[in-house]
């Protein structure tokens, strides 16, 4: 936390980008009367059809991106994420629909591997709100087996009849827009976004509404330290709720870097959990470089799970990431590699999966599910619901 961006050189496409997003917050903070909540800035500088991190054309993914997600990194989580599948599929039928689908390589990993192991959904249906990045799935997903890609289908809403069979979502509750507050002794702020004398971004606090105040009762029942800041997601229980209404039978994976909440608003986690991505560096300025970085939040887990019960959903699962690809058999998938070259690089992977001081915790998985009784390979090795 804290740490200060040294400066990095924006390519000209980037500046020329990022002024563009900056003139579009200036303009948006004129519009709300000088004070943007930082709700609202986020879905500007992510968002913006054909401005925003998201929806322009930055590399994002990679190593010549900003960020490296777990399907990235290695074949063997998508393998494992399929063995989960095949499971689930085997039961219910129907369909996988991913949310945010990235770059593609998820969706082209779980359909291989669902091809092997003779559980191939009807559809794969993929929801991406980034027309850049649903133009680069379309071209990786090409390059399938054409029986494969024919099953590929994109969606600009949520299927009207609800589906059976699972719905996938890795690192897309991070990313949903998210709000900042501040305590300061006995008093409390909305953090949004305004502008310096000479028209810089700058953060700006605003007394928090009636709904912030009672929210912010709700998460610490036995109050805040007296100089406290972090984030909370109100858009997570409406996005839960229409993403819950198109599951008819199944299970919703979320998987994501997030904690419960008595560990997200720990006293020592006082400057709360944003980060910034920008080439492989992390850092804490939201205000840097708009639309050309990408900036989240970790996921409170607690609302995951009561923005589902609302929803209508059951928790019926929730464990790290490393405990999920144990017991999906990552360990079988790297013995399995063609040769000893293979068999080592896999296993570097699956270190950085697994590792505790990697992704291996920070990461969890939840399972939502409706209508699925049946015990998920996934929760085998460990079940943290009472956490929650
Ligand atoms: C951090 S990326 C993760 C991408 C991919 N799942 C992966 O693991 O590589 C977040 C993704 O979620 C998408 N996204 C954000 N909000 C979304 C929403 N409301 N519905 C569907 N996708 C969304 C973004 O466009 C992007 O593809």
């Amino acid at each position: 936390m804290g740490e200060i961006m040294t400066s990095v050189e924006l390519t000209a496409l980037q500046a020329a980008q990022s002024d563009a997003v900056a003139a579009a917050v200036r303009a948006a903070i004129a519009v709300h009367g000088g004070w943007l909540p930082f709700e609202d800035y986020l879905r500007l500088v992510l968002y913006a059809p054909g401005l925003g991190y998201y929806s322009a054309g930055s590399v994002k993914f990679g190593a010549a991106g900003d960020f490296v997600t777990a399907p990235e990194l290695s074949s063997l989580f998508a393998h494992c994420v399929a063995n989960q599948c095949a499971q689930v599929l085997a039961i219910t039928g129907g369909d996988v629909l991913e949310l945010g689908a990235g770059t593609g390589s998820l969706a082209a990993g779980v359909l291989t591997r669902l091809a092997v192991l003779g559980q191939l959904p009807r559809r794969y249906l993929i929801l991406e709100v980034s027309a850049e990045l649903r133009a680069r799935q379309r071209q990786a997903l090409s390059a399938l087996a054409p029986a494969l890609a024919a099953r590929v289908e994109w969606l600009d809403v949520l299927p009207a009849v609800p589906i059976a069979g699972v719905m996938i979502a890795n690192e897309v509750a991070d990313a949903l827009p998210f709000q900042r507050f501040v305590i300061d002794g006995a008093a409390a702020y909305e953090r949004g976004v305004g502008l310096s004398a000479d028209g810089q971004l700058i953060d700006a606090d605003r007394p928090a509404s009636p709904v912030l105040l009672a929210e912010l009762a709700r998460l610490a029942p036995q109050g805040w330290p007296p100089h406290y800041e972090s984030e909370l997601c109100p858009m997570l229980s409406p996005w839960m709720a229409v993403v819950a209404q198109a599951l008819a039978h199944g299970v919703l994976l979320l998987i994501d870097y997030g904690l419960p909440r008595h560990e997200y608003y720990h006293w020592q986690r006082d400057r709360g959990t944003l980060r910034c991505h920008f080439r492989h560096r992390a850092h804490d300025d939201p205000l840097l470089y708009p639309g050309v970085q990408d900036v989240t939040a970790w996921v409170d887990f607690t609302r995951v799970a009561e923005a589902g019960c609302e929803a209508g959903l059951e928790v019926t699962g929730f464990c790290t990431q490393a405990a999920f690809l144990l017991a999906n058999g990552i360990e079988a998938e790297v013995a399995a590699a063609d040769d000893a070259v293979a068999r080592a690089r896999l296993a570097a992977q699956a270190r950085v999966l697994l590792l505790p001081g990697e992704m291996g915790e920070r990461f969890k998985v939840m399972a939502l599910t409706r209508g699925f009784d049946e015990p998920m390979r996934a929760f085998a090795l460990q079940d943290l619901r009472r956490s929650l």
